[in-house]
């Protein structure tokens, strides 16, 4: 049909609907065009590198939404063994229905959850330490860290349970609690296992105020606090792949982890609804409202999940030099300085640990008074219990006597009775 009436314009002219209608035609058809190329080009490259994932074991944070729930989905359905540390315990009943969907959907059955709340500290220890005395040291193929948090703008600086600031809690110093611990289960892995940690990173980090720079709840605003974090984060996880090249291995083969920083790219995630709408429901209107706006100019999770896929498993990748950034499948520079400055990552580290030291002291000390109340209320309890038992005992043994008193007074009436009657 388009080949004949192209042959009937060139021999006869445009037919007379198309003379009048040319300018509109001609818009109509350049909108259409202009909006396919925006469309692709805002979905972004495509992976296309491929492995099969059966048996290598892999953590994953943030893997029940956005970006990090598809990157779940595709390395299970490669055959990963997942385990997804989660913020819910692994109980929760929202939990088991996602895992088990997984489960169905990708035909894969290694999948669970531990529960890991990146806002504490000691959440993160107890399964770090769980992970690491284990003996011989447990197979590990790759972390894969997607988790993040970020306040809408507007919205107010809060701190963890344990006196955090939140978005640098979860966002950086989480990452950097959970791969110190679990340090020595990576220099663990034999030599020739491709093991990989992926890194979450968002391009905002370029925008961020120095690491230098002080930041308290003075300057603090949602978009500067998530930017340093993930600059922090880069600079971190630089700094941990020099750590890891330096490990002396027993075999003296060259370290065999390899740190990959990935930025998805602006995707329609939860996480970024909840930044557009500013956590409102008037915004959620407003967004569901314009939802061609996101649609056209945002990456859908799948897409997001690209970049996450060709660093899990790009070869090329474990032939070169670890702390690459991966953007749109490809490797990138950082386009800043500091994330490769020692002086800037040794200071960041020394921080670091030392904030942790602080406050793992301090929620210590806190569990252990108490659990000492604890005690102290429940010995409380069973004292307060052992004496109604004795009141009970007390009052049952009144009874019985009262009881066998009125007995014998009744026995002895009934004697006297008897020997009244036989006298008689
Ligand atoms: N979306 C984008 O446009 C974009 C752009 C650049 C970079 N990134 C980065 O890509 C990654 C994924 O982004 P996303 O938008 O897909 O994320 P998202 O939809 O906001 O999901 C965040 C994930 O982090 C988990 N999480 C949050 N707080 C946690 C805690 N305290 N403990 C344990 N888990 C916790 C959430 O668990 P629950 O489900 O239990 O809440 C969820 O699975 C993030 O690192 C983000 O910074 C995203």
């Amino acid at each position: 049909m388009p080949i004949p009436f192209i042959f009937h314009v060139i021999e006869n002219g445009p037919p007379a609907w198309l003379r009048d209608n040319a300018w509109p035609i001609i818009y109509s058809a350049s909108t259409i065009t202009a909006l396919t190329v925006l469309k692709r080009y805002t979905a972004g490259q495509t992976n296309t590198s491929e492995q099969k994932l059966y048996g290598k074991v892999v953590l994953l944070t943030g893997g029940t939404s956005g970006v990090g729930a598809e990157v779940a989905y595709q390395l299970a359905a490669r055959g990963a063994q997942l385990c997804l540390l989660t913020q819910t315990p692994a109980s929760d009943p929202f939990l088991v229905e996602y895992i088990q969907d997984l489960r169905e959907r990708t035909k894969n059955n290694l999948i669970y959850a531990e529960q890991v709340d990146l806002s504490s500290l000691h959440s993160i220890r107890k399964f770090a330490t769980k992970w690491i005395d284990n003996a011989p040291p447990r197979r590990l193929d790759m972390i894969v860290l997607c988790a993040a948090t970020l306040t809408p703008p507007g919205g107010a600086r809060k701190l963890t349970e344990e006196g955090i600031e939140e978005t640098w809690m979860v966002n950086y110093l989480a990452n950097f609690h959970l791969l110190s611990i679990l340090s020595p289960a990576i220099r663990a892995q034999p030599f020739d296992r491709d093991v990989r940690i992926v890194i979450a990173t968002c391009s905002s980090y370029i925008g961020s105020p120095a690491l230098k720079e002080p930041f308290d709840e003075n300057n603090w605003s949602p978009g500067k606090a998530y930017a340093r974090s993930k600059l922090a984060l880069n600079v971190f996880g630089k700094a941990y792949q020099k750590h890891l090249d330096t490990y002396k291995r027993p075999d003296q083969l060259p370290m065999n982890a390899r740190v990959v920083f990935v930025d998805p790219g602006l995707s329609r995630t939860p996480g970024m609804r909840r930044w557009l709408t500013r956590g409102s429901l008037f915004g959620l209107g407003l967004y569901l409202g314009g939802y061609i706006i996101p649609w056209f100019l945002l990456k859908s999770p799948y897409q997001g999940a690209q970049s996450f896929l060709y660093a899990i498993m790009e070869s090329r990748l474990r032939r070169i030099e670890g702390g690459q950034l991966v953007k749109e499948c490809m490797e990138v520079d950082f386009a800043r300085t500091d994330v490769d400055d020692d002086k800037v990552a040794k200071k960041l580290w020394q921080e670091s640990d030392a904030l942790i030291e602080r406050v793992e002291k301090e929620q210590a000390k806190k569990r252990a008074a108490k659990r000492a109340e604890q005690k102290l209320e429940e010995e409380e309890r069973r004292r307060a219990k052992g004496k109604e038992k004795e009141a009970d005992k007390a009052e049952t043994m009144s009874i019985a006597s009262s009881k066998s008193d009125k007995e014998k007074d009744k026995n002895k009436d009934k004697s006297k009775a008897k020997k009244k009657s036989s006298k008689k």
